[in-house]
């Protein structure tokens, strides 16, 4: 049951912490910084890599895109629709990886089919034990989410996060200072989290935006993926207009839109020159009139050019932008709550798309 929710998505983004724990069990060595996926024991250090995927879990894609990108592996994303018609070439000793917690996504599994027809390897990332992805794949890991009822991905896009550090860590990671560094983040994340849910103002703050026209999110680097995760989720369960952007995309046509009345969410997570990008891009939009809700650690002062502030804990860079990402959840759900949507099952989306 709904143990006392409202709603089954409102108690599986409650149940992020026990998701991640799961998810990490047994796969993290603090002492030597190591990670160990057993899954992964066979799986060699890939030359490149592609990612296909569809929804949130394309976004969770871009995020392991810049992972395997800072440890020196050549990676990119395809929606699988695309990519099934059409294949990028994968070169020799390249991973394809297909992301999908039900690993029943027929673009994603069409696209996989492509990739291992033209002789790639193949890896499947999913929550669904036996589903047809982990079947025909070459190999799999698991995100061990538990069960997700709610329609809209939330605790499985939270677990496809973190899986995709333990996944980057074990094929391509080392024992260093940086990886103990992560380690540490990663087995600190579901108190944090919880922080997050204890503490976050997300109801208030979206009953001031009731009635306005659409609604904004923009974020640059590893919160890219998040904005645009922010906006789907938005959409489906509200049905109101929402996008999401990468920051400095803004001024070339999108600030045509802003106003007033389109409320924008800026992800700025950190201090560092991507951080001070965003917030010139967020002086743009001010200057517009638009209302911004910064959802921030407070390390930038990003709080100066903020109407509202969703405050997330100070942590580790690849950590960051997954605790902003349940303060943007609990922004769609109260969003959706107030205006009475039908959260657990919203029109025109199922949990797992059978056609291509
Ligand atoms: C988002 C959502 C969809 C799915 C997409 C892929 O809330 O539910 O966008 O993410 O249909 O689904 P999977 O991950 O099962 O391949």
């Amino acid at each position: 049951g709904k143990s006392g929710y409202d709603h089954y998505m409102l108690k599986e983004i409650h149940e992020q912490p026990t998701a991640l724990r799961q998810g990490l069990s047994g796969r993290l060595d603090e002492l030597s910084g190591r990670v160990t996926v057993e899954e992964l024991d066979d799986v060699g250090t890939p030359e490149t890599v592609h990612f296909v995927a569809c929804g949130t879990s394309y976004h969770a894609a871009l995020y392991g895109v810049e992972l395997f990108r800072e440890a020196g592996i050549p990676a990119q994303a395809f929606i699988a629709s695309e990519y099934a018609t059409g294949p990028a070439p994968v070169p020799e000793n390249g991973l394809v990886i297909g992301v999908t917690q039900s690993g029943e996504t027929a673009d994603t599994l069409a696209a996989l089919r492509e990739a291992a027809g033209r002789g790639a390897e193949t890896l499947a990332l999913t929550n669904v034990v036996g589903s047809t992805v982990a079947r025909e794949c070459d190999h799999v890991m698991y995100i061990r989410s538990g069960p997700e009822i709610g329609v809209a991905a939330s605790k499985t896009f939270s677990s496809q996060l973190t899986s995709l550090n333990l996944l980057v860590e074990s094929l391509a990671g080392g024992a260093t200072g940086d990886s103990r560094e992560l380690v540490s983040a990663l087995r600190d994340l579901p108190g944090d989290i919880q922080q997050v849910l204890d503490e976050t103002t997300a109801e208030a703050v979206v009953d001031e935006y009731l009635g306005d026209d659409a609604f904004f999110f923009i974020g640059r680097g590893q919160n890219f993926p998040v904005a645009l995760e922010g906006a789907l989720k938005f959409k489906e369960i509200t049905y109101e207009h929402a996008e999401g952007f990468a920051a400095g995309e803004l001024k070339h046509g999108p600030l045509a839109l802003v106003t007033a009345r389109t409320p924008v969410f800026a992800v700025v997570t950190g201090n560092d020159e991507r951080a001070r990008k965003t917030i010139g891009n967020v002086k743009e939009v001010e200057a517009r009139d638009a209302p911004v809700v910064a959802v921030t650690d407070g390390q930038s002062d990003v709080e100066r050019y903020a109407d509202h502030v969703l405050s997330i804990p100070e942590t580790h860079p690849r950590t960051a932008p997954m605790l902003a990402n349940v303060q943007l959840q609990l922004v769609s759900y109260h969003m959706a709550d107030r205006l009475g949507r039908s959260i657990d099952k919203p029109r025109n989306l199922a949990k797992s798309v059978t056609v291509e």
